[in-house]
């Protein structure tokens, strides 16, 4: 896929939630394709297979959990499927479906490459079904009614969500006569959570789920707070001490030269911004989530860490100051620009929808201890509930997922009761810090690689380029779900 038709919103999502009143909701974005948006995923549809995608709306329910009148309404819900490898319902031939998460499908079908990947291994028929409330299944006719007031947002949420995945799943299976092909969910980050919930509470309906880089683990108090910012600094420390130390001085720099008069207009001249600097938190903000998405989207070849340090480490003769190793990192990794920072934007989907929920559900306490190679800023749930409510009227339910889902003791809780789970992580990834990183059982397996970052197991193969331990990663994985597709013959040929 063409790096250069992706485009980079990351930031600007951050910096609106920074610029608003919500300070603190700035929880990582949790998704497989990185921090950016495919601009142009048609094309890059067309390119791949889109003679095999077929695209479907189903009917879907507004709410499944109510039956007021209004909860019988319903939105067109998008799915695609490729049934051109499929083995069919005769012999009870198996079915992949990814879930889609917070953002368009057609990025995700640009980028995840796990299911037509293994098609034909698996003779398999390929099944995506898109979030509620993005891309095409927006309820209410338009994102802006959807997102306008309370009572609309109320129905976008994750048990709903994976309600639709059951009707659709369910219905798909229908319409192919396929009611004994057995189902596995594929998820990569939020999508991960949402695959391996879905084998917990529908496991009439999924055989097994691959749930990638889903750190259903950070959640409440389960994980350190600052599990996240941790790894961003050990990936940093791992790829050059020099360059720690250097971001490590950087911060104190920049509140220096920005308390001095005219240090704003000095900041922003040296970082060549779009429009001047505000304030410094502004400028910090902006390195913060540049050094974080380069450690979760650390992949191969490239690996972004190590552009950023490089550029930070080859300093040249005569400019040596910190700020100036800085802007070199910047520049290396962002590439030449005709300005960096405070681009002009429009919040993307994501970023609007994601927001949503992380002020409802998705409550993910990042906070930094003062071990990192940050300033030190502990999560404080005061204050994060308060931004939400300021932003939505209501309070986020930082207890609700553990509650719904589980979490707590999860090794003691699902060793007996679940199974037929992979959960996968990259440990570079920062989500990582919030993995399932040890076999829970014998059928809930964690696979992990130490030089993976996140969600890398689930997107496109590439044959020349993948490093072996990714590709035997890929590998491990593949025959634990077949695994699972022949005990599952056995038990379904004694049945008959
Ligand atoms: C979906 O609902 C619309 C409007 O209610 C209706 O026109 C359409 O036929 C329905 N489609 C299916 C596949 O049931
Ligand atoms: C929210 O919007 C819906 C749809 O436009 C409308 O029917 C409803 O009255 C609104 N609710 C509130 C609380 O404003
Ligand atoms: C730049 O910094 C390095 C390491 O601190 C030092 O060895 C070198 O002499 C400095 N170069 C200049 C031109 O000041
Ligand atoms: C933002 O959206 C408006 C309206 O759709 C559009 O005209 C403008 O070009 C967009 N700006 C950017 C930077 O994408
Ligand atoms: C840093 O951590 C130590 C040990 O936990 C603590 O005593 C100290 O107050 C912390 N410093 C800051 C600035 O948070
Ligand atoms: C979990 O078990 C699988 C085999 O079922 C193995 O490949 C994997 O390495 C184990 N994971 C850990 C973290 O030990
Ligand atoms: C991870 O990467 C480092 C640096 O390239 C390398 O030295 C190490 O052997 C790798 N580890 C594994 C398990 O692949």
């Amino acid at each position: 896929m063409s790096q250069t038709l992706l485009f980079q919103w990351f930031l600007f999502f951050f910096i609106l939630l920074t610029s608003a009143t919500a300070a603190r909701v700035n929880i990582p974005r949790l998704s497989p394709t990185g921090p950016r948006i495919i601009e142009n995923p048609s094309e890059i549809l067309s390119e791949l297979a889109s003679d095999d995608l077929e695209t479907f709306f189903y009917n879907q329910t507004l709410d499944h959990f109510n039956y007021q009148p209004e909860s019988y309404t319903t939105f067109e819900q998008r799915y695609v499927i490729n049934s051109k490898n499929w083995g069919g319902a005769n012999a009870n031939a198996p079915i992949l479906v990814y879930f889609g998460a917070e953002e368009s499908l057609d990025n995700d079908l640009a980028a995840v490459g796990f299911l037509s990947d293994n098609a034909v291994r698996f003779n398999a028929l390929l099944l995506y079904i898109e979030h509620r409330y993005y891309g095409k299944s927006i309820p209410f006719g338009s994102r802006e009614e959807a997102l306008k007031n309370g009572s609309t947002r109320g129905y976008f949420n994750s048990a709903q969500a994976i309600a639709d995945y059951a009707e659709i799943i369910l219905h798909v299976k229908k319409s192919f006569r396929a009611e004994n092909s057995p189902v596995i969910v594929i998820g990569g980050s939020y999508g991960g959570m949402l695959a391996s919930w879905f084998r917990l509470k529908y496991p009439h309906i999924a055989l097994g789920a691959l749930a990638s880089s889903a750190p259903v683990l950070y959640f409440d108090d389960i994980t350190p707070q600052d599990g996240y910012y941790s790894i961003v600094t050990k990936d940093f420390r791992e790829a050059s001490e020099t360059c720690l130390q250097t971001i490590q001085k950087s911060w104190g720099e920049i509140d220096e030269i920005a308390s001095k008069p005219n240090g704003l207009s000095i900041l922003s001249k040296k970082f060549k911004t779009c429009k001047p600097l505000a304030d410094s938190d502004e400028l910090k903000n902006y390195l913060d989530s540049m050094y974080s998405s380069a450690a979760q989207y650390n992949k191969p070849p490239t690996y972004p860490v190590n552009i950023i340090c490089r550029g930070i480490d080859g300093s040249s003769d005569t400019e040596n100051d910190t700020l100036s190793k800085i802007v070199a990192g910047l520049f290396a990794y962002k590439g030449d620009r005709s300005c960096y920072i405070n681009a002009a934007t429009n919040v993307s989907e994501t970023g609007e929808g994601w927001r949503w929920q992380t002020c409802s559900e998705m409550v993910i306490p990042i906070g930094r201890g003062n071990d990192t190679m940050f300033p030190p800023d502990p999560f404080d749930l005061e204050s994060y509930i308060q931004d939400c409510k300021n932003l939505y009227g209501v309070p986020p339910r930082p207890h609700w997922v553990t509650t719904y889902y589980g979490g707590h003791s999860i090794k003691l809780i699902l060793q007996r009761f679940g199974s037929n789970i992979i959960f996968s992580n990259g440990l570079k990834d920062p989500y990582s810090s919030g993995g399932v990183l040890e076999n829970l059982s014998d059928t809930i397996t964690a696979v992990h690689t130490v030089n993976g970052s996140h969600c890398l197991d689930i997107l496109y193969a590439d044959k020349t380029a993948d490093p072996e331990w990714l590709v035997s990663q890929r590998e491990v994985e593949i025959k634990i779900i077949e695994s699972w597709i022949n005990n599952y013959y056995d038990d379904l040929s004694k049945q008959q």
